[in-house]
């Protein structure tokens, strides 16, 4: 049975299949958790995410992980909080499935997601923590892989914000 796991600390670190990245449309790197993935994963990501062409809000890429313990790096551009009404959950909806889809086809039997758009996106954190744990429950109701979804929450406030959305879920 698939299971979902709350992880706290920094995604780059976690030895899993895949590491999902909160990326913008140019996927070549930035400020978070952007940063801290191209940092880890040396120079080579941005070298090879530079012949992607970019990535839609809402879509998700797939690369190498290079010098990151993961395999993968899922690259996920999620929604600018406008306010609620601008396809905002859709959107980041989009991205958790997307990753998910990603994930299943390379065989990952693992994967972690940072809590996309939460950051410098400024999605409000229980609205987005409720869209990404009921999106991955629905995808694993359907799917045998991932077996292992880690939502990596960085600090108190983000771990705290998934575990009441696990728990009401
Ligand atoms: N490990 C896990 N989570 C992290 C890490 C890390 N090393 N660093 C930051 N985070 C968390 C943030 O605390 C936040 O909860 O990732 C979540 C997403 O925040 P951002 O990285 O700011 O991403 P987002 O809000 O989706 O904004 C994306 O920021 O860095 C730029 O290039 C990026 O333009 C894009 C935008």
């Amino acid at each position: 049975m698939p299971e979902i796991r709350i992880e706290e600390g920094d995604i780059t670190r976690l030895d899993v299949d895949a590491i999902v990245n909160a990326a913008n449309s140019t996927l070549l790197g930035g400020g978070g958790v952007d940063g801290a993935i191209h940092r880890a994963a040396g120079p080579q990501l941005k070298a090879h995410c530079a012949g992607l062409g970019g990535c839609p809000t809402g879509e998700a890429r797939i690369t190498p992980g290079f010098n990151l313990p993961a395999r993968y790096v899922i690259h996920t551009v999620g929604p600018v909080w406008r306010g609620g009404n601008d396809n905002e959950p859709d959107l980041l909806e989009s991205c958790y499935r997307q990753s998910l889809g990603l994930a299943a086809e390379h065989d990952c039997r693992s994967v972690a997601f940072p809590a996309i758009s939460c950051g410098v996106y400024g999605y409000p954190l229980e609205q987005a923590a409720a869209v990404a744990v009921s999106t991955v429950q629905h995808f694993l109701q359907s799917h045998e892989q991932p077996a292992t979804v880690l939502l990596c929450c960085f600090g108190d406030a983000v771990a705290s914000a998934y575990r009441q959305a696990l728990e009401a879920g």
